[in-house]
């Protein structure tokens, strides 16, 4: 039978058939269902073809070990949160989910409890502190908490080498016996993700802004517990209602409240004023 545009979709799913892996079968027959219906409804032109595939080498070629320019198109498309959202369905008290984000290519550096994780000293001192604890309230003592977050001008460590000290804005803190945790840090601006490649060239022609709410990345995990990776939201903070990639949950968000206090600034070892920040962690055991 010829491939016409009749007949195509039968034919690329039973080209499949014989894929020995059931679930591989299922998704490559789903794609091409899907991509052939996406083909047929936009019925792109030879000149439209040639553009979409100049844009996907494009965005491979702008990925190495330091960027990842096709998980920054799958953010911006949405793609991660809905991947998220259907992996995370089931309505508990625990602590959301968001998107990892493609700055966590480095290990955090061990850091005390109370330790800064900011290097350079400029930008509004911040005060993070938390608890993480089991979905029955019972406090996780020695979990761990690995944070990071771009600096007072919204850049990572890694987007300024030479510019930023290695390892500054992150931490991998282990909590105390009480399942508490609290560092010093700047407090956190909003941001664009990056702009540079393909991906900012998309959200150009679709008059899309790239900026990201201020917010603090989080990975908690603790023995015998689902880990989380999500962050912490600035309440106020200006793209809250409008996030480049679509990951703001309103659970995340927390007051970064105003203390100008010289007692308390003294016991957490920074200047008055300074903002504080509360975030309690709450894991799922695992199953
Ligand atoms: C981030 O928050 O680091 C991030 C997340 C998704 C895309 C770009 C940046
Ligand atoms: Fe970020």
């Amino acid at each position: 039978m010829d491939f016409t545009e009749e007949t195509a979709t039968d034919a690329v799913v039973a080209s499949f058939t014989g894929t020995a892996d059931p679930r591989l079968r299922e998704i490559l027959g789903s794609l091409a269902r899907h991509l052939h219906g996406f083909v047929r409804e936009v019925e792109p032109t030879f000149e439209e073809w040639e553009r979409a595939v100049g844009f996907l080498t494009a965005t491979g070629q702008r990925c190495d070990d330091q960027r990842q320019e096709f998980i920054l198109l799958s953010d911006v498309l949405g793609v991660t949160m809905l991947v998220d959202a259907i992996n995370h369905r089931k309505a508990t008290e625990a602590t959301e989910s968001t998107v990892l984000g493609p700055f966590h290519m480095v290990a955090s550096p061990p850091r005390e409890l109370g330790d800064t994780i900011d290097l350079v000293g400029t930008g509004q001192p911040c005060v993070v502190t938390g608890r993480v604890v089991s979905l029955d309230g019972a406090p996780l003592p020695g979990a761990q908490v690995d944070v990071w977050q771009a600096d007072d001008h919204g850049f990572y460590d890694v987007q300024q080498p030479g510019g930023q000290p290695p390892g500054n804005g992150r931490g991998l803190f282990t909590c105390d016996d009480e399942g508490r945790f609290w560092f010093r840090t700047v407090t956190p601006s909003a941001y664009p993700i990056p702009t540079d490649g393909p991906v900012g060239g998309l959200l150009t022609a679709t008059g899309r802004h790239p900026y990201r709410p201020a917010h603090i990345h989080f990975i908690v995990a603790a023995d015998g517990h689902q880990p989380v990776t999500t962050h912490v939201f600035v309440a106020g903070s200006q793209y809250l209602d409008s996030d480049a990639v679509f990951a703001v949950k309103q659970s995340l968000i927390r007051d970064f409240d105003e203390v100008d206090d010289p007692d308390q600034a003294a016991a957490y070892g920074v200047q008055a004023p300074f903002r504080h920040a509360r975030f309690e962690v709450v894991l799922q055991p695992s199953p």
